[in-house]
């Protein structure tokens, strides 16, 4: 039996939800389950200073302390209720939001829930190996917080799936711990989840990229009709910023580290600067290629009648819905799509409703861009002349108008066998990932010392020292 609100950190009034309750009876020895098999590798018996949220209220979000990974006490948080709230844009817009699942939409809404929930423990699986080649006990931590929280957002939709939906919730809610990341047979539902997370430059990458596809996503739903979801995802955001930063300064301290070693021993070469320990920018580059457009696919098809009815019916909005200045209604709004016609990339305006996919693929690349300026900056100061790029948004693509076409990182289209010879200059070779592995033999877990390949953070976590002891191994 379960201790609710000890066990349970909640803001639903959980200690009272019998229906909830005899759901979670079933799911949460199966979560552990789950977490025990595909949590982090060995990780069980270690204490990690983790962050758990314990209460929606500023100082409850965020309480630090050593805690055994399988005893971290995941807990269901909705932003609080604005009863005033209301359906702020498609059909409904004006009417009040929705406390419950309107029924033509149900089918619709379950499907939006499960596919942001499979992306939670898919990442968990991603990156369970990684702990036994961290670069240091700062970034071990980080990563264990990043893995309990997408825990806790699996948390965050399976309590949707089970307050709102039923028996067809439960059903669902089980299936997110069978399927597995990269499996042939149950794979996860998104491509870029069944992508292996083969090193730490990978999982830097994947925070910095993937996570932000999550960021965006959950902006969307934050601005659904559909309160409870609404309320979920907008508590869901204050966590995702975490591995966000995770990603972007990981990528920024081996962009830093290389910087320094190249400065100090006057290399510029690729091969002098893996000769001397160090991730050279080029294949810095190349990884980003990879998380890039893998990312972007997470977006869907540039034009899409689904995502034109998500917004129609007030289940899925635009990111930052409220604060834009239009009718929030779409329909004679146009909005500019890409594809390739006749060996060329052409621009046209295409209804706004059907493009909203496009939308917030734009909005997460304007985002995107600012992040690696910011990396661009570390390679400036130290007076290295070396670009890093987005590639064209057609580069290696799978899904929407690129998908079948050949596109290079400038955004040329060429055919097949060009681009393939060039292959090895944009993506990560197997070469690639053997020499970056090679830097990742074993793991560094003495307090305060950090691998050649990386540069340490700027601070500590919650105002501990570099050498605080962030795990304890017992
Ligand atoms: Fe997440
Ligand atoms: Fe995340």
């Amino acid at each position: 039996m379960i201790n609710y609100t000890d066990k349970i950190p909640n803001n639903v009034d959980l200690g009272r939800d019998r229906v909830l309750q005899r759901a979670l009876e079933h799911w949460q020895p199966a979560y552990m389950g789950w977490w025990y098999d595909m949590g982090p590798n060995e990780s069980h018996n270690y204490e990690v200073y983790l962050r758990t949220a314990i209460s929606v209220e500023p100082d409850g979000w965020a309480q630090f302390g050593y805690v055994k990974m399988p005893e971290y006490r995941w807990g269901i948080f909705l932003q609080p209720r604005d009863e005033k709230r209301e359906v702020n844009f498609g059909i409904h817009k004006g009417q009040p939001s929705w406390q419950e699942v309107p029924g033509e939409y149900r089918s619709t809404l379950r499907r939006v829930i499960v596919t942001q929930g499979d992306t939670e423990p898919a990442s968990v699986e991603q990156q369970r190996m990684l702990g036994v080649s961290c670069p240091s006990m700062y970034d071990l931590r980080n990563i264990f917080q990043v893995n309990v929280e997408e825990g806790r957002h699996l948390w965050a939709m399976v309590y949707l799936l089970h307050r709102y939906f039923g028996r067809d919730g439960r059903e669902e809610a089980e299936s997110l711990l069978a399927r597995r990341s990269g499996d042939a047979d149950n794979p996860r539902i998104l491509g870029a989840f069944n992508e292996p997370t083969p090193d730490w430059l990978a999982f830097y990458m994947f925070t910095f990229f993937t996570d932000r596809d999550g960021k965006f996503q959950l902006c969307a739903l934050a601005e659904s009709g559909f309160d409870p979801l609404a309320r979920t995802c907008r508590f869901m955001l204050t966590e995702e910023a975490h591995h966000m930063f995770v990603g972007e300064t990981g990528v920024g301290r081996i962009i830093q580290r290389t910087c320094d070693v190249m400065k100090e021993n006057k290399v510029e070469d690729p091969s002098d600067v893996r000769a001397l320990g160090v991730i050279d920018l080029p294949t810095i580059q190349k990884y980003l290629n990879f998380h890039y457009s893998v990312t972007l696919d997470l977006y869907g098809s540039d034009v899409s009648s689904n995502a034109a009815n998500y917004y129609t019916s007030g289940l899925k909005g635009r990111f930052r819905e409220t604060k834009l200045d239009d009718d929030h209604v779409l329909t004679d709004a146009e909005y500019p799509v890409s594809e390739v016609v006749g060996g060329k990339i052409i621009t046209k305006n295409m209804p706004a409703l059907t493009a909203l996919n496009e939308r917030l693929r734009d909005d997460y690349i304007a985002e995107i861009a600012d992040g690696v300026g910011r990396w661009q900056r570390v390679i400036d100061n130290a007076g290295i002349p070396f670009r890093l790029t987005l590639p064209h948004k057609g580069f290696h693509r799978e899904i929407g108008n690129f998908a079948g076409h050949f596109v290079s990182p400038d955004g040329e289209v060429l055919s097949e066998e060009p681009w393939k010879n060039h292959e090895a200059e944009w993506l990560p070779s197997s070469k690639d990932y053997t020499y970056v592995q090679s830097l990742m033999s074993g793991r560094v877990v003495e307090p305060g010392k950090f691998a050649n390949w990386i540069a340490p953070p700027a601070r500590g976590i919650n105002n501990q020292p570099l050498n605080f002891e962030y795990v304890r191994f017992n």
